[in-house]
């Protein structure tokens, strides 16, 4: 599978910094659509091979995050392998030279333990990536939220719920989860949230007028919609099998454990809108900004909410689960006329 997936890659840079001896892998899935983007993550690969494998396939996800996106990009991803005792600066600056050298055909930021800090020594070496400079791309997480709503609201009217009827459970509220319950809070949704950071629960209680669950109740909770903003992989074969909500929406990545979660709750009915439509806010504020110095109207993010709506539909027409469908439909957009 990855040796595949590597073929499909237009390019592969597989670095080393003989100082330091930080290795890195960049990758760029596809520039189809546009310059590749995709974020740094560090993570404590056991192989070389390891990292290749998944440096392949997060820069595919990336292809088919931007064909749903309607942006004009494509995939990549960057990893850097995590060792005790890592260089974390020539690591970072490591990536930085292999970006620069890629001529803007690859973008980067932020992944998976890559903090503002991190992304302060990759911008030493290369003008594509997005940090948090006050001329950059804005509040990326904002985005996130609004896009998350958007594809929420769209899974409603699938539902046929009306926002003022709709309880929806939030677990998270971080950056982009918190975002979501004052979103919906507005909207008089009825929320119920959990976070393992007991303040950030007090201000969403206070302030959205949430009710507080417990870790064990996030996924044991009837609602109406269960939005996942904080980790992935919490779509489990037990809780596929259990969930009592009728669908589930939201900002976290890779929220199947496995390969059979998805159909397993097709199957019981429960509609899942895929992570990567929903949270592809950031994603669309970050590359438009690199590439065009765009900023964005809110309404451009309410597009979610129109691929959200196709994807439900064609899902329901075919009764295929709706992360088929979208995979299918980013195919298409990918065919070399589109
Ligand atoms: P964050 O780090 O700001 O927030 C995560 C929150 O989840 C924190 O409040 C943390 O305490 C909480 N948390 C951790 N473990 C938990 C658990 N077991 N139960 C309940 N809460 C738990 O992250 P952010 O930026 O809000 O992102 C949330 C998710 O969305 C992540 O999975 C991220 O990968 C994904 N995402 C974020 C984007 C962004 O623009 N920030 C873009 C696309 C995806």
């Amino acid at each position: 599978m990855s040796d595949s997936l590597t073929a499909e890659c237009e390019r592969i840079l597989v670095v080393k910094d003989p100082a330091s001896s930080a290795e890195a892998i960049v990758a760029v899935h596809s520039t189809h659509l546009g310059p590749a983007h995709g974020g740094i993550r560090r993570w404590p690969y056991e192989s070389l091979e390891a990292a290749m494998a998944d440096v392949v396939a997060l820069a595919r996800a990336m292809t088919f995050k931007c064909a749903l996106a309607e942006v004009p990009a494509g995939g990549g991803k960057a990893v850097i392998v995590d060792r005790p005792g890592l260089d974390r600066a020539a690591a970072y600056r490591l990536v930085g030279r292999t970006v620069e050298q890629l001529g803007g055909t690859f973008f980067t930021g932020p992944d998976v333990n890559t903090s503002a800090e991190d992304l302060r020594w990759v911008a030493e070496e290369t003008r594509f990536v997005a940090t948090d400079a006050a001329d950059g791309p804005g509040d990326l997480a904002a985005a996130t939220s609004e896009g998350v709503l958007s594809a929420l609201l769209a899974l409603a009217i699938e539902l046929d719920c009306l926002p003022a009827q709709m309880h929806v459970v939030v677990q998270g509220l971080g950056a982009v989860g918190m975002g979501c319950a004052a979103r919906l809070a507005k909207l008089g949704v009825r929320i119920s949230v959990h976070d393992v950071v007991a303040d950030r629960v007090a201000h969403a209680v206070t302030n959205y007028g949430a009710v507080a669950i417990d870790a064990d109740a996030v996924t044991q909770t009837e609602c109406d919609v269960f939005a996942p903003c904080a980790l992935g992989s919490v779509l489990t074969e037990d809780v596929a099998n259990n969930l009592p909500a009728r669908g589930v929406c939201g900002a976290a990545n890779n929220i199947f454990a496995n390969d059979t979660a998805a159909d397993q709750m097709h199957r019981r009915g429960v509609v899942v809108v895929p992570d990567f439509i929903a949270n592809a806010g950031a994603l669309i504020q970050g590359a438009l900004w690199n590439l065009k110095q765009e900023r964005i109207e809110p309404e451009r993010l309410a597009r979610i909410g129109a691929t959200t709506k196709e994807v439900l539909s064609r899902s329901r027409a075919s009764d295929r689960a709706p992360i088929t469908v979208a995979l299918e439909l980013a195919r298409e957009r990918l065919q070399p006329e589109h």
